[in-house]
């Protein structure tokens, strides 16, 4: 005999859920370590490295590069190359930028951090000097950048014409400001309009266009 399936297959209910599928990833609960956790990623163009997240005293990247006419600071060669290209553009629009900072080794963070521990008393430093470990300096993507002539930052850096210009243009070589104005409850630190971080052209017109900053941008789409 035969058995004829009579399983009833119904037309799909339409969505029940207004949320997009952007929303629901955007919204996706994020577990952060609670204690400080060390991260073996640091390659990743993508980790986070926050007040809870740290790098290995050893960890160092092993594709630095000097960076062409900044004797004495280093990028990855990826960064580097991006940063050049973005320095090239800002000259063309009249602006004259320079690097202040670029890859800090574990050890130089050991004396950044404890001469501002020093000058500024340890409260208030940990709010703009990350402690040794603890700072992207160290995975030589992030760099300080000023302008020609104005390398002594403060938050009016932000209202400069470069300042500006930065904020508006860097996403598209790759590079975004890591300590934004007003978000020091989630990013731990105070604004750093200087400070940026290379993550990729790709992922930093991807962050621009989620409107997450890129602590936000980390927890979800990152890695530690
Ligand atoms: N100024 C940033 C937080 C650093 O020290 O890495
Ligand atoms: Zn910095």
């Amino acid at each position: 005999t035969t058995t004829l399936n009579t399983r009833k297959f119904t037309k799909p209910e339409a969505s029940v859920s207004a949320v997009s599928i952007k929303d629901q990833i955007l919204g996706a609960k994020v577990v952060l370590p609670v204690t400080v956790v060390t991260t073996d990623k640091g390659d990743r163009l993508l980790v986070l490295i926050n007040k809870k997240i740290r790098l290995p005293s050893s960890y160092a990247p092993t594709d630095l590069v000097d960076i062409s006419g900044f004797a004495g600071s280093r990028l990855r060669s990826e960064a580097a190359d991006n940063l050049l290209q973005m320095f090239i553009a800002a000259k063309n629009e009249g602006m004259n930028l320079t690097i202040v900072s670029a890859y800090r080794s574990y050890q130089e963070q050991v004396s950044v951090f404890n001469g501002w521990v020093a000058s500024a008393g340890k409260s208030s430093a940990e709010r703009f000097s990350a402690r040794p470990g603890f700072s992207q300096h160290q995975l030589g993507t992030a760099v300080d950048i000023g302008a020609v002539g104005r390398t002594t930052f403060s938050d009016s850096f932000g209202k400069t014409p470069e300042g500006v210009w930065l904020a508006g243009n860097s996403y598209k070589y790759g590079f975004v400001l890591s300590y934004p104005a007003g978000k020091e409850a989630t990013t731990g630190y105070s604004y750093e309009p200087w400070h940026f971080r290379y993550i990729g052209v790709i992922n930093a017109q991807t962050m621009v266009n989620s409107g997450l900053i890129l602590e936000e941008y980390l927890q979800k789409f990152g890695t530690w």
